[in-house]
């Protein structure tokens, strides 16, 4: 496996929000790249531009000026439609509010975006849903509703239809904001455990304790990267097994002292 080969490349990317009479320069030259493999965390304060990168990296918006390549093709030069099956057929992603679909069981939501796969390259849907949210832990939930899952769990529907369709990459904001902590490194542990196997992970977090699970960090001020450093991850295994023992352990005193 070739494993520096760049899935993203941001070029002197620009966004300027156009409010009226004043100008909103929310990314002001952002140079990026990023290699297959990766697990890297975006920070920075409210308003530095996370969001917005997020947003072009996912397709979802496009840059007022630079360039920027999803796996060597060039995305602001396609048309709606073909952005469009770009980011069905190569991402996966995954929000903070979880944006499940409440009527519907946890196979149903991931299967989702193979209907919109228009190369239809996966046949059973049901079996890829479940065989997605095996992968996550979840595979003896597949007919509970998400008011019948917990919020870590919910996220892990979430992040088995982000995986439903073999994405290049996953993109998630804040993908742990709404969680507690223990569920956080689980959701961690997942994705650190799914970036073993390959997959590229772009988060954004503004949380030191999401952050020290990227083997990348790159931080934003101002619309612009004011940092960027890999370095070896924190093991969110490693921080569950203790949590895990600590909390038993915490359980048996408290059933001591009754
Ligand atoms: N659609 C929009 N129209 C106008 N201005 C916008 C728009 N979206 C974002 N902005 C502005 O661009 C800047 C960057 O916003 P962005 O949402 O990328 O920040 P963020 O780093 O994601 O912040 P947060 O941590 O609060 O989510 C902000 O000043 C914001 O007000
Ligand atoms: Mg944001």
């Amino acid at each position: 496996m070739n494993d520096t080969k760049p899935v993203v490349e941001v070029k002197s990317i620009r966004k300027t929000y156009v409010m009226g009479k004043t100008e909103v320069h929310a990314l002001r030259g952002v140079d990026l790249t990023i290699n297959q493999g990766e697990l890297i965390a975006i920070m920075g304060t409210s308003g530095s531009g996370k969001s917005t990168l997020m947003n072009i990296i996912g397709g979802l918006d496009y840059p007022t000026s630079g360039s920027y390549f999803l796996d060597g093709i060039e995305v602001n030069k396609l048309g709606k439609n073909a952005l469009a099956d770009i980011r069905n057929q190569k991402i996966g992603f995954v929000f903070q509010g979880f944006n499940l679909l409440a009527r519907t069981s946890a196979a149903e939501n991931v299967e989702l975006p193979l209907l919109y796969d228009r190369t239809h390259k996966i046949k059973n849907y049901r079996k890829a849903a479940i065989d997605s949210l095996t992968l996550v832990g979840l595979g003896d939930r597949t007919d509970h509703h998400p008011n019948e899952l917990s919020g870590g769990q919910q996220q892990r529907v979430a992040i088995a239809r982000a995986l439903v369709t073999n994405p290049s990459l996953i993109l998630a904001d804040e993908p742990t904001g709404n969680l507690d902590s223990r569920t956080t490194v689980e959701v961690m542990q997942l994705f650190q455990e799914l970036n073993e196997k390959g997959i590229t992970i772009i988060l954004v977090t503004h949380e030191d304790e999401v952050s020290r699970y990227a083997k990348r960090i790159v931080e934003l001020r101002d619309g612009q990267i004011i940092k960027d450093v890999v370095r070896k991850p924190d093991s969110a295994i490693d921080d569950l097994k203790r949590l895990i023992k600590r909390q038993a352990i915490e359980r048996d005193e408290s059933e001591l002292t009754v």
